[in-house]
């Protein structure tokens, strides 16, 4: 089995952390994201990493109990790189001096070469410019006062006179400012520099993940017998496809159809995944059950509930069916595994019960398979491509587990049901038509609970209103409203209410996520 090269990123809490791992995997750099507590000198030489990075993060190391990287990772003879908290760590671990408060810096700031700068190495590239100075992206209230033993300064600030540090001889390099954001330019060339120069080959390609993901599967499934749950989505449809090139015969589909999907969408996945790829699906209708439980309910949180239950008995019942199951697969990814081990992660308020299968595996005695753990959404995409869907199906916008039953504030009939497929059909139609639709994080119509009159062929009519939302987004934690022209937003009024029975007003959202959700429920 092929063995990647690997980074280890200490994490320390910082918001951008996960950013560090983005800039890494573009470069054909496979990293782990691991938060300190749970590292050791045992954990690290298990890992076996070629380098480190250390995170920024929030605390002061000038706290007494705050975090710290293992003392012995810098006996190790790794190269390592400290980002504002992990320099202010390498420094305090290494013999040099940090002090609290009176430095803050926030956003924008230049960098300005010292005296004993260099221009190669990790430095290649960088201080190119007409003045000379990086422009880089701050965020620290303490600063490093006294450098460590060995450690020289390469680039100064105003407010960070060690903004770059180097101490060549050992490989360790610390800097105040976030290489890792888009407001550094040249982040990411020194990112490149320092992979460069740890020895990485870049080897971490879809090609060779895909092939180390299928030996893995092997491995751990054996001979039994594996169930996989499709929503026609991007992450579970991949899951499926790599599960299916693994095993073949050992994996069986479930796909739940609950009536709330969109026009078509319950064909075209059956079809996708008998007709082209072979895989033994069983699909159930089970609108009737879904619908029923359903009609006349108006409170978010009770549809929520109410189908996310009746999926899990629904799958439950179906997943009996397979003989010998012993494993259950989920399109887990990377974000999911790092969120659920944040130190941040208090106690949070919940905002909307996520529709998933959580609780399923141990109900049914199932193990997880979850071969997208280590991925990125964009990373799932890539591999999807890598094996063979076709590019309408991984180009897709996500679409929520509870489906149009989130997309119907009020009560929920058939018939708004029915006409909200129809709308929505006619939408995404005309952001095709206009080549938007790669632009747009998700766009979809909400029909509104409420009845309007209207004036059409001389005739009073007395029909519902529907939204049109549109966001762009990079990981739908945040959005912004899609700014149509008022031309397309006309057209796409007049075609709605022309060809859609039952809607006689289109209205716009253009709220962005925060305040609003990205949903409407
Ligand atoms: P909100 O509405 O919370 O949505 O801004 C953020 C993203 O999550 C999707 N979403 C869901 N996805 N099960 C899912 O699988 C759910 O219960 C669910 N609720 C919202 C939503 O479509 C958007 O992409």
């Amino acid at each position: 089995m092929t063995q990647h090269q690997r980074l280890l990123i200490i994490d320390f809490g910082s918001q951008v952390t996960q950013l560090i791992a983005r800039r890494l995997r573009e470069l054909n750099v496979f990293c782990e994201i691991r938060p300190y507590q749970t590292v050791t000198e045992a954990t690290i030489r298990e890992m076996a990493p070629k380098a480190v990075i250390l995170s920024g993060g929030p605390d002061s190391v000038t706290r007494e109990g705050s975090p710290r990287a293992p003392q012995a990772l810098f006996g190790m003879g790794l190269p390592i790189f400290g980002i504002c908290y992990g320099q202010q760590v390498m420094m305090e671990q290494l013999g040099g001096k940090v002090e609290a408060g009176h430095h803050a810096e926030y956003g924008r700031a230049y960098v300005a070469p010292a005296a004993a700068h260099k221009s190669d190495g990790i430095f290649a590239g960088l201080f190119g410019t007409a003045d000379g100075r990086e422009q880089v992206w701050m965020s620290h209230g303490d600063r490093v006062t006294e450098l460590a033993p060995g450690f020289e300064v390469i680039g100064t600030s105003p407010n960070a006179p060690f903004a770059i540090t180097a101490d060549e001889a050992r490989g360790f390099y610390a800097v105040q400012f976030h290489p890792e954001v888009h407001h550094t330019p040249n982040g990411a060339q020194m990112l490149a520099n320092f992979i460069k120069m740890a020895g990485f080959t870049g080897d971490w390609t879809m090609g060779a993940y895909r092939a180390e993901a299928i030996a893995k599967i092997r491995e751990q499934v054996g001979t039994d017998h594996v169930i996989c749950g499709l929503s026609g989505g991007v992450d579970s449809s991949v899951t499926a496809i790599l599960l299916h090139e693994a095993i073949g015969d050992q994996l069986t589909c479930v796909f739940v159809d609950h009536g709330l999907l969109r026009l078509n969408e319950a064909e075209e996945v059956k079809k996708m995944f008998s007709e082209n790829y072979n895989i033994k699906l069983i699909a159930a209708d089970e609108s009737d059950l879904f619908i029923g439980a359903l009609e006349g309910v108006s409170d978010p949180e009770v549809k929520r509930k109410t189908i996310g239950k009746l999926f899990i008995d629904v799958f439950q019942k179906y997943a009996n069916e397979i003989k010998d199951a012993k494993f259950l697969a989920q399109g887990t990814l990377y974000p999911d595994v790092i969120e659920s081990v944040s130190f941040s992660g208090g106690p949070s308020v919940t905002i909307k019960s996520h529709h998933n299968v959580g609780g399923l595996p141990e109900k049914m005695g199932l193990k997880l398979v979850e071969p997208l753990r280590a991925l990125f959404k964009d990373e799932v995409r890539a591999l999807g491509r890598e094996l063979g869907l076709p590019q309408s199906f991984i180009g897709r916008h996500p679409f929520p587990g509870p489906g149009l039953a989130i997309r119907c504030p009020g009560e929920i009939t058939r018939e708004k049901l029915e006409i909200l497929r129809k709308a929505d059909a006619v939408y995404i139609d005309q952001i095709r038509k206009h080549g938007l639709y790669d632009e747009i994080w998700q766009a979809f119509v909400a029909i509104l609970p409420v009845k309007t009159v209207g004036v059409m062929g001389d005739g009073r009519t007395y029909d519902y209103a529907c939204a049109l939302r549109a966001v762009t987004s990079v990981d739908g934690m945040t959005a912004d409203y899609y700014p149509f022209t008022h031309e397309f937003l006309g057209e796409t009024a007049t075609r709605i209410i022309n060809e859609v029975k039952g809607i006689n007003r289109c209205t716009y959202d253009i709220t962005s996520k925060p305040p609003g959700t990205i949903e409407w429920e």
